[in-house]
């Protein structure tokens, strides 16, 4: 193939049609609304009805991307979660069905907190570089949970993003050269007998922090971008503040003055989502592409992605010729717009999303407009359906 550009090709997000607003939070714990408006930079949470999950959030992100382009010469799913449904089936097999892709596409599951996302994104541009007739579809979907009353319930939130990787990039190519930086450290964890996270709040942090550096350091080592050189930022958003502490951070080993206009785009959607793990870095590019007033056609974006534990990347792309042409700038701004506001007692009742772990059976009444429900669990299977 001449002229190939591995990248993005198509790129959507989805998230439900409910939050919870941070002020109704801090009333009822009791705090300051500032605390979490500007010391935390969140307004509002998502949250998902009991009949949507991580596989309804992923199909209905990745709806519109095969209603565009089709499922032809997607030979690959990779779905991305850190909320997995399963120890074993991968979630994306749900989704294979639901979205009709072509029996002879593999599907595979991966984790590494809030960083998967982008080694699924990573792995599928080397893919495509050996396969570029084929396509692979990125699915990255969480549901960020907490303790009630704890530290971190604030900073919640959930949402999907699917990518189509493939070497007609339309949106962003991705350039090759990558810095990455791993250690094991406690910073936020799972175990597999929680449904809540356990985390070290100041200490994750200081890791998110102290990873960008090694990374950044790594990603000029291998020959990367000057940090002039970018238009743009993206970065991993547990909540926006992070996001204004991160690039201070790489400014400042850079030598450089804060220009705010060069994040606040890549802010806007997360504020109003939350913290959706893995997704959120790819919810943060969606929302600098439709927000940015400047036009970024040939510019340089870096990114960083953040995964607890810890994994983190920096990695950079130049936005393409016509990138506008691709988004659905009008449809996200009329799906966060028409949310509905839950009570403190609905939100209560959406975060015991229900578990059954003896085979009963779980009818799960459908709540909203989404086009694909969970609806019902039974004999340990869970059941989906499209309209
Ligand atoms: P906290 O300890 O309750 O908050 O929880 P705090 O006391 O540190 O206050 C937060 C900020 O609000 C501070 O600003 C306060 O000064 C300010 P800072 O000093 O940080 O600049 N503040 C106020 N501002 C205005 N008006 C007021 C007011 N009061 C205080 N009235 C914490 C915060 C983030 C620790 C907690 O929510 C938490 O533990 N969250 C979960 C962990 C997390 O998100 N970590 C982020 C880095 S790790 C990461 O990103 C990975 C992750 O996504 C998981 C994965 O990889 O899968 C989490």
């Amino acid at each position: 193939m001449v002229n190939m550009k591995i990248g993005i090709e198509y790129l959507n997000f989805y998230v439900p049609e409910y939050y919870i607003s941070l002020d109704l939070i801090a009333e009822k714990l009791g705090t300051d609304s500032g605390k979490y408006s500007h010391g935390i930079g969140q307004e509002k949470m998502s949250m998902p009805p009991h009949s949507e999950d991580v596989v309804t959030l992923g199909a209905n992100a990745a709806w519109p991307i095969i209603e565009k382009h089709g499922p032809d010469n997607i030979d690959s799913v990779i779905f991305c979660t850190e909320t997995g449904i399963d120890q074993s089936k991968s979630a994306g097999i749900y989704i294979h069905r639901l979205l009709g892709l072509n029996s002879n596409c593999r599907n595979v599951e991966m984790k590494q907190a809030c960083y998967s996302a982008t080694a699924a994104l990573q792995l599928a541009c080397g893919y495509v570089a050996r396969k570029p007739d084929r396509k692979v579809l990125v699915i990255a979907s969480d549901i960020s949970r907490y303790d009630l009353g704890s530290n971190a319930e604030p900073t919640q939130g959930c949402g999907a993003v699917a990518m189509l990787i493939s070497a007609d990039a339309k949106i962003l190519e991705i350039d090759p050269v990558s810095g990455c930086h791993t250690e094991d450290v406690m910073d936020f964890w799972r175990p597999n007998y929680r449904k809540t996270a356990l985390v070290d709040g100041k200490f994750s942090a200081l890791k998110y922090l102290q990873s960008i550096g090694h990374s950044w350091q790594d990603y000029r080592a291998n020959g990367g971008r000057a940090f002039e050189e970018f238009a743009q930022f993206c970065y991993h958003l547990p909540f926006t503040k992070m996001g204004e502490k991160a690039h201070r951070h790489l400014n400042k080993l850079n030598g450089a003055t804060v220009d705010p206009t060069t994040i606040e785009p890549g802010f806007h959607f997360n504020r109003l989502v939350g913290n959706s793990y893995c997704a959120s870095l790819y919810i943060s590019l969606i929302s600098m592409l439709e927000n940015c007033p400047e036009d970024l056609a040939n510019k340089s974006i870096g990114l960083f992605s953040y995964g607890s534990g810890c994994v983190g990347e920096f990695f950079s792309g130049i936005v393409q010729p016509g990138y506008q042409d691709h988004l659905d700038i009008e449809k996200h701004k009329i799906m966060l717009e028409d949310r509905q506001s839950l009570t403190y007692d609905t939100y209560l009742d959406f975060w015991h999303a229900p578990d059954p772990k003896d085979g009963e059976t779980v009818k799960i009444d459908p709540m909203g407009k989404s086009k694909f429900r969970l609806t019902s669990i039974d004999e340990h299977k869970r059941h989906y359906e499209s309209d």
